[in-house]
């Protein structure tokens, strides 16, 4: 498929890294130029182009520019029936680019996560696409979400990955205090929790709960642990904090 991309910035250039490898003729924006131009000194099927060139070039057109940037930016350029556009921006609803991208069609908003680059990461596509789901799904994992409404839970919980970044930086940095090795205790660490959350299928049902039965064994280290993290509060602070970010989002819609 011919993909054009709209703002070649951080989360864009780890988007092209992801699916460069699937067969596509690529298209990207010239600025940011060091970005655009590593992408294209890196895969063969990948180019530049000024913004309307982009968009001329492909059937797909990704926007992934800041939301305050995507109205100016957007309003020069021409966009065509039977192309379609999906929307990278947090926090634009899909009717508002649906306006900027008109006579082309607004498929979804289209949330990708950094590691989209290495795959097996999250994409959040809403409303489900097939097109979309295609395309992303090859690599990485796409979870279809039905409405706007819904993505709002998803885009705070998502934020959970800088705390559990933090919570194991603590801990390997506690680690190294001790043995001395900072590079063996983040290692320990990471093979830990992401080896152990993603050795069951993410199809199966129920893996948390059975992952913290297993856990609770009366006066074992971890069920010793989590009651700490309980008795301190540390998860009404969670849902304290997830329900700030709901809030801050209706504030913006
Ligand atoms: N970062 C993430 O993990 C993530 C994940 C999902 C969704 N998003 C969304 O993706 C969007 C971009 O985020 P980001 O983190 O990738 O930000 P970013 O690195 O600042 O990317 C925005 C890009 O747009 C470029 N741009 C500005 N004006 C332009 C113009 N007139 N023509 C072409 N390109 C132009 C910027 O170039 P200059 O640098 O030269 O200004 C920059 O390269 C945001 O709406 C964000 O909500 C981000």
């Amino acid at each position: 498929m011919r993909i054009g991309v709209i703002g070649t910035g951080v989360i864009a250039s780890a988007v092209v890294a992801g699916i460069a490898g699937d067969g596509h003729e690529i298209v990207v924006s010239e600025r940011s130029r060091a970005r655009s131009g590593d992408l294209a000194a890196r895969f063969g099927n990948v180019r530049v182009a000024g913004n309307q060139a982009v968009v001329d070039g492909c059937d797909l057109v990704l926007v992934a520019l800041m939301a305050d940037a995507a109205p100016g930016v957007l309003a020069e350029l021409s966009f065509r029936d039977g192309q379609r556009v999906a929307s990278l921006m947090a926090g634009v609803p899909l009717a508002n680019v649906a306006a900027m991208v008109a006579p082309a069609k607004a498929e979804a908003i289209l949330i990708p996560f950094p590691a989209i680059a290495a795959g097996g990461s999250p994409v959040l596509v809403c409303p489900p696409s097939d097109l979309l789901a295609g395309i992303f799904g090859r690599n990485n994992h796409v979870i279809g979400v039905p409405s706007e409404a819904d993505l709002t839970p998803y885009m705070a919980a998502q934020a959970l990955l800088s705390p559990v970044a933090k919570l194991l930086d603590e801990a390997a940095a506690w680690m190294a205090e001790r043995t001395g090795d900072r590079e063996g205790a983040e290692r320990f660490l990471r093979i830990l929790i992401g080896g152990g959350l993603a050795a069951a299928p993410y199809e199966r049902a129920g893996v948390l709960a059975a992952m913290l039965g297993d856990l609770n064994t009366e006066g074992g280290f971890n069920a010793e642990l989590r009651q700490h993290f309980e008795a301190g509060g540390a998860f009404d602070l969670l849902r304290a904090g997830l329900d700030k970010l709901e809030s801050r989002q209706a504030g913006e819609a």
